[in-house]
């Protein structure tokens, strides 16, 4: 195994987040896997096999000896936290709300919610932020009703998260943010115990609450509101940065509805929000043919996976929103892929083309290099994106 310089915090190109960092393309090219140490406050910087190529990452993510315990905070509830018969009997409880018809059944919906966020843009007018007036409103309205979350808590929340997920916070007050959360919860889970209502929490209270501590409750509530606003809004910001900088690729979104749902597709390829996915073996496992050691922790990129597909390298460095649908890794694989993505994918499907109807003339109102891209957290986007029209 080589021993590699240290992967960039976030895995991005210096200057062009979109692009992965050097680093991973050169360790995709080597015939050894590499070892790198991994910057991280959460768990302090830490040494990780990092793993790149795009059969290699699917092998890391199926193989359950790979373990999501031990390379993150343990915290009750979050699927994340927990792997084999003890992670299978948690997502089974929630993956009826997570379904392709639920997500349908919920599109009349999401297109409101749109539309509202739509009327607030044009209201702000010209010079308006997207990132606070059209891509975090629409995920945390829905996911707030889903959840049954008040809307009107949605700023506490909105930056306990965004603090949570940087990685540059400090582990002190990662936790400190986290104690807060499930503070928060604690009171909707006790409200739910009272008085299921008909969302997703009020479901699992329902059918699983008398298997379930308050506590695992609280985190399951948690994580859906986290990774159910934060992820879309990142992917929106991202998406439509990306689409700005390319007015041709744009105009299909806008003009094709037949084209949208492969264009979604492929900004999700391209942008792969949830860079780098962090495992520990607990036993020896082999990946082509080398060997991790059981204790070690391996990094798996689906950013650089998603630009190993079979094809030319330039070729998959180029945005393409007509390219034919492609076996990505935005949404990760095995036992642990997102449970989300049916609801990710139709509010994606829904608030692009609809932006850019509404505002065909829309355009960044600073220079392309100049939108601030947030490359330091878990989760990719862009922090502010003045538009005009
Ligand atoms: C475009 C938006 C999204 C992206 C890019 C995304 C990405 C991901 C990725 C890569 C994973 C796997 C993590 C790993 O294996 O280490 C994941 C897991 C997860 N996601 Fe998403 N996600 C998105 C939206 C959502 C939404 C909307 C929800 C919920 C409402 C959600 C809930 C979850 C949950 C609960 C898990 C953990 C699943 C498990 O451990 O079994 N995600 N997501």
């Amino acid at each position: 195994m080589t021993e590699s310089a240290a992967i960039p915090i976030g895995g991005r190109a210096a200057g062009c987040p979109f692009t992965p960092a050097p680093e991973l393309y050169e360790a995709q090219q080597d015939p050894e896997l590499r070892r790198a140490t991994v910057p991280s406050p959460l768990l302090g910087a830490f040494d990780a096999v990092v793993v790149t190529r795009y059969e290699d990452v699917r092998s890391v993510l199926a193989d359950d000896r790979l373990r999501m315990g031990g390379s993150m905070p343990y915290q009750a509830g979050n699927l994340l936290s927990y792997d084999g018969p003890e992670h299978t009997r948690l997502r089974r409880m929630l993956t009826g709300s997570f379904t392709t018809k639920r997500a349908r059944e919920l599109r009349p919906r999401i297109e409101d919610v749109v539309t509202s966020a739509l009327d607030a843009l044009e209201e702000a007018g010209p010079g308006a932020d997207l990132v606070q007036t059209f891509c975090t409103p629409i995920p945390t309205a829905v996911i707030c009703e889903l959840l049954g979350v008040p809307y009107a808590d949605r700023e506490e929340f909105q930056r306990r998260t965004a603090i949570a997920l940087d990685f540059t916070t400090s582990r002190e007050v990662q936790m400190e943010k986290a104690a807060e959360m499930e503070a928060y919860m604690a009171g909707l889970v006790a409200r739910h115990r009272e008085d299921p209502g008909d969302n997703v929490l009020g479901r699992v209270v329902r059918d699983f609450g008398d298997q379930l501590t308050d506590s695992e409750l609280a985190g399951i509530g948690n994580m859906l509101l986290i990774a159910g606003h934060e992820t879309i809004a990142s992917t929106l910001s991202a998406g439509i940065a990306l689409l700005l900088r390319h007015p041709d690729q744009l105009a299909v979104v806008r003009d094709d509805p037949e084209a949208v749902d492969g264009a979604v597709e492929e900004l999700l390829r391209y942008c792969a929000p949830a860079a780098i996915l962090p495992r520990q073996a607990a036993g020896d496992i082999r990946v082509r043919d080398q060997e991790i050691k059981e204790g070690e922790r391996v990094v798996a990129s689906a950013l650089a996976a998603n630009r190993d597909l079979g094809a030319a390298r330039e070729d998959l460095d180029r945005l393409d929103v007509r390219r034919p649908p492609q076996r990505h890794l935005a949404f990760g694989f095995g036992p642990h892929q997102c449970l989300g993505q049916q609801l990710a994918r139709m509010e994606l499907r829904v608030a692009l083309p609809a932006l850019f109807s509404r505002f065909p003339t829309l355009r960044p109102a600073v220079p392309h290099d100049e939108v601030d891209y947030r490359t330091n957290a878990l989760v990719f986007g862009v922090n502010k994106l003045p538009v005009t029209w």
